[in-house]
């Protein structure tokens, strides 16, 4: 069966948005609504499989709402909204928690990384964690998935999920008009230079939100000060730029700030190199901060205007979850059908 193609993705209203959020996913969010219709989700419920101070929380919903706008989504055309707000999206992932397997999420890395040794202490939800994913995804059918290397897992497990229920229920889902398949195989979008960037402080971790050391990443809210400070103490080594790509393959600090020139520039790793080989750090350093400031500053900016002006960002997102609702009802209703579950 063809699906009609939608992006949808996710961002978590946890700690600081920064440089990996916006060139992992934010970047390509903005590009992709050029060619697709999109739908765009504060995974609020996601946030709370950790918990999060009640105060705190409604201000980290806004201030993602305000980054995904000041980058250059528009919440007319596409959609923007908060998870909790369409209550369809808990509703799916219970579904999908009776069509997944205990073994498939006993696989996941990032449960394995964030439970670490406390794994009899965590939270149920930070267990079934993919399964709420599986169902943003899959309660619009979406079809397209912008997301950071790290997602990946999570995409495969969602593609899992949707393959398992159009078997289990396969001869359901023919005789309510639905052919061989009711959900896509939803495509993971893992392109560009920057699907990883990593800690500016250690070129083995990931860039995050909740690293200890501020000077880690470069947050979308820096001042131009901060951002040329963290990148002029950004770890490095002694050696000077290479002048092509396989030069950078043992070298993670400098693959990493080159990844970050590419993506910011929107070029590509060799461009850069053909341009800054043979450079010092220091050369190249100062142009990065340039770029970066020139990037990142406007779009600070704009965060700090918007995130004051909260009655905005409410009415952005009741009008965005009013019409994520409308579709996530329709598949709601006809995933009850299929299940065999008697509605009215
Ligand atoms: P989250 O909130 O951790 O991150 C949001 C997006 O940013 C990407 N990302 C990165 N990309 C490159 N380098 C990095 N260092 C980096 N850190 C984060 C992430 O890959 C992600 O695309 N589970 C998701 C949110 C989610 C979701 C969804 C995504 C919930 N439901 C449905 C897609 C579809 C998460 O925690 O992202």
């Amino acid at each position: 069966m063809a699906f009609k193609q939608l992006v949808f993705s996710g961002v978590q209203p946890t700690g600081n948005l920064h440089l990996g959020n916006y060139l992992g996913a934010i970047v390509k969010f903005v590009e992709l609504q050029k060619h697709f219709e999109c739908i765009y989700c504060v995974v609020d419920l996601h946030a709370i499989t950790t918990w999060q101070d009640p105060e705190e929380l409604p201000k980290a919903i806004r201030e993602v709402t305000a980054a995904f706008i000041a980058c250059g989504i528009d919440p007319k055309k596409h959609i923007v909204f908060n998870q909790s707000q369409v209550a369809e999206h808990a509703e799916l992932a219970w579904v999908f928690n009776c069509v997944a397997r205990m073994g498939w999420l006993n696989r996941m890395t990032q449960f394995k990384e964030k439970a670490g040794k406390d794994r009899e202490n965590v939270s149920v939800g930070l267990f079934a964690y993919p399964t709420l994913m599986a169902a943003d995804i899959l309660v619009y059918r979406a079809t397209h998935v912008p997301v950071g290397e790290d997602q990946k897992q999570h995409l495969e497990l969602s593609r899992d999920i949707a393959q398992k229920f159009n078997n289990d229920y396969s001869a359901s889902i023919a005789k309510h008009g639905f052919g061989d398949a009711f959900f896509p195989q939803p495509e993971p979008l893992i392109q560009g230079p920057a699907t990883r960037v990593m800690s500016l402080r250690d070129g083995s971790k990931k860039m995050s939100k909740s690293d200890a050391s501020d000077y880690s990443r470069i947050n979308l809210t820096d001042d131009a000060d901060t951002i040329a400070q963290k990148i002029r103490k950004a770890k490095t080594d002694p050696e000077p730029l290479p002048s092509e790509e396989k030069g950078l393959e043992t070298r993670p600090e400098a693959d990493n700030l080159v990844g970050i020139y590419a993506a910011l520039k929107d070029t590509t790793k060799a461009d850069v190199l053909r341009e800054f080989g043979g450079a010092q750090f220091s050369t190249f350093k100062s142009s990065l901060v340039d770029l970066s400031v020139a990037k990142l500053g406007p779009i600070g900016g704009e965060m700090k205007r918007l995130v004051a002006d909260p009655a905005y960002i409410d009415a952005v997102l009741a009008d965005g979850s009013n019409r994520a609702r409308e579709i996530a009802a329709k598949t709601m209703l006809s995933v009850k059908d299929i299940i065999g579950l008697v509605r009215r």
